[in-house]
């Protein structure tokens, strides 16, 4: 199977083909979803939330990105793995968001970045670009900008906001993004954009006419059951599923019924735990 890079995902939308994407942030889980055909795995930094345990994604760090990108990397074949870049990692200067790109591509090992923003950044995705980086864009519900949207709320609902969020990702285009994220967006002002831009388009909660799709992955796999907001689908139960197996191993634990004589070593000579490859 052929790696996939930016040019595949443009074909992608000119053939009509869904572009899947998912969130992941470590080596096992990049494995899983690569073996299960995604086509872009994403450092997201909700890592800061569901990850950390933060009520946001502010607290991420360059560091703390660059460590996780480079876990995923080590763990995909197939996907195109981005990175995102964390708060005030590209808002500072043009400079720092070039080096701090840069960072990821060189250390993170992905071969794209996002950052979240319209046309006001078109500078920024222009120079990161200029150094050889693909850039994805990030429109709509963008988390990092929580307080001055005065909290998680759908975005784009009048027709100024429809309005500027259609300049901002023509803008984004122009500036040489090779994808963009719709985030919290209603479905039929994604429907227009994702109609007037050439490059594709990947929604979350923006509905069904985006070239592709994301969720975060503890999200889709039902790993919170308190955290439920109308664009998830729990395609799985996976809370049920992790309490159930780790009550089943205490309570054998507890009653002295694990471990048993199959997963005990007997007699002298060595073993090797793992067979060798
Ligand atoms: O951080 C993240 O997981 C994201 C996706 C939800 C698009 O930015
Ligand atoms: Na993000």
């Amino acid at each position: 199977k052929d790696k996939v890079t930016i040019h595949t995902l443009k074909r992608q939308k000119q053939a009509g083909q869904k572009i899947c994407m998912v969130t992941a942030y470590d080596a096992t889980f990049a494995r899983l979803f690569d073996e299960a055909g995604a086509d872009v795995l994403l450092i997201g930094d909700s890592l800061g939330m569901v990850v950390q345990g933060h009520d946001s994604t502010l607290p991420v760090t360059m560091d703390q990105m660059v460590y996780h990108s480079a876990m995923v990397a080590r763990g995909t074949k197939r996907a195109l793995v981005v990175g995102d870049m964390p708060f005030m990692s590209y808002q500072v200067s043009v400079q720092e968001a070039v080096r701090n790109a840069g960072r990821l591509v060189a250390e993170g090992n992905v071969g794209g970045v996002k950052l979240e923003g319209g046309a006001e950044f078109a500078d920024v995705v222009s120079a990161i670009v200029r150094a050889s980086i693909p850039v994805m864009g990030h429109l709509g519900l963008t988390p990092q900008s929580v307080h001055k949207m005065g909290g998680y709320v759908v975005q784009g609902r009048d027709e100024d906001a429809a309005r500027k969020m259609m300049d901002d990702a023509l803008a984004l285009e122009r500036a040489g993004c090779f994808s963009l994220v719709l985030e919290g967006v209603p479905l039929e002002l994604a429907r227009q954009i994702t109609q007037k831009l050439t490059i594709p388009t990947i929604g979350i909660g923006a509905g069904k006419h985006c070239d592709g799709q994301v969720l975060v992955c503890y999200d889709l796999l039902g790993m919170n059951p308190d955290f439920k907001p109308k664009f998830v689908k729990r395609f799985t139960n996976l809370h049920g599923s992790i309490t159930e197996a780790a009550g089943a191993y205490f309570s054998e634990v507890r009653a002295g019924s694990f471990p048993d004589e199959e997963h005990s070593f007997k007699g002298k000579q060595p073993v090797r735990l793992i067979p060798t490859q």
